[in-house]
């Protein structure tokens, strides 16, 4: 059963795709396609990242090492949806034109701030593989510990292009404010038990 576990997650993990193309061959993207593809896209973004940030709280509450063997691949699902948010708003929205895309950057904070969150998640995907686990050994926990700076990047993203908080950025932003207090919390009581092991 155990075995089936990983490709069962891979495939789920698909079910952002399998929606997409479900409404463009039912013709159900609505009145705007363009901005329906990258705002879904977006979404989805950052829940893979919500979801690589549970592995670990969710390892500690069960006490249970299977969460780990799936964080490295939502991660990588993370970069992948990214990915084609961003080309999604390169290639649909610019018909990849680099001249108004590089003028949004540098203009609009919200694109600013969810460029710099996709070019951190850039190292991140190229060090997941565990040869790069074992050749950066300490370095690579600390390069790896981005994951919370690109998260709280995500959700600025998505709170200073809504222009309101309410309601969609809200949800993320709390979902995110648990998540960090998790970390927070494992954080201190890591340290308590190495100093009684002292
Ligand atoms: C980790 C990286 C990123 C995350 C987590 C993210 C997340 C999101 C989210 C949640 C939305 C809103 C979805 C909705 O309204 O339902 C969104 C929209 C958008 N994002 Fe991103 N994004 C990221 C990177 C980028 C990048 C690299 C670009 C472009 C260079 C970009 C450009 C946009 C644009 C143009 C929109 C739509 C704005 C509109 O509605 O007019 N994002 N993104």
């Amino acid at each position: 059963m155990k075995n089936y576990l990983k490709p069962a997650v891979f495939f789920l993990s698909l079910w952002p795709i399998y929606i997409i193309v479900y409404q463009l061959i039912y013709n159900k993207l609505g009145p705007e396609p363009v901005d329906r593809i990258i705002n879904h896209f977006g979404e989805w973004t950052l829940i893979f990242i919500f979801l690589t940030l549970s592995m670990t709280p969710l390892k500690k509450i069960t006490k249970s090492l299977q969460w780990i063997k799936f964080r490295r691949m939502l991660g990588l699902f993370a970069f992948f949806y990214a990915s084609i948010h961003m080309l999604s708003y390169v290639g649909l929205d610019y018909r990849f034109d680099f001249e108004p895309l590089i003028d949004d950057v540098f203009k609009k904070k919200f694109v600013f701030v969810g460029f710099s969150a996709w070019l951190l998640l850039i190292p991140l995907a190229i060090t997941s593989s565990n040869k790069m686990v074992r050749l950066l050994k300490q370095n690579w926990k600390k390069l790896h510990s981005l994951i919370y700076v690109i998260s709280i990047f995500g959700v600025l993203h998505f709170i200073w292009l809504s222009k309101t908080i309410f309601f969609k950025p809200l949800i993320f932003l709390i979902i995110l404010a648990v998540l960090l207090l998790f970390r927070l919390k494992f954080n201190k009581s890591s340290i308590v038990s190495d100093k009684n092991k002292l």
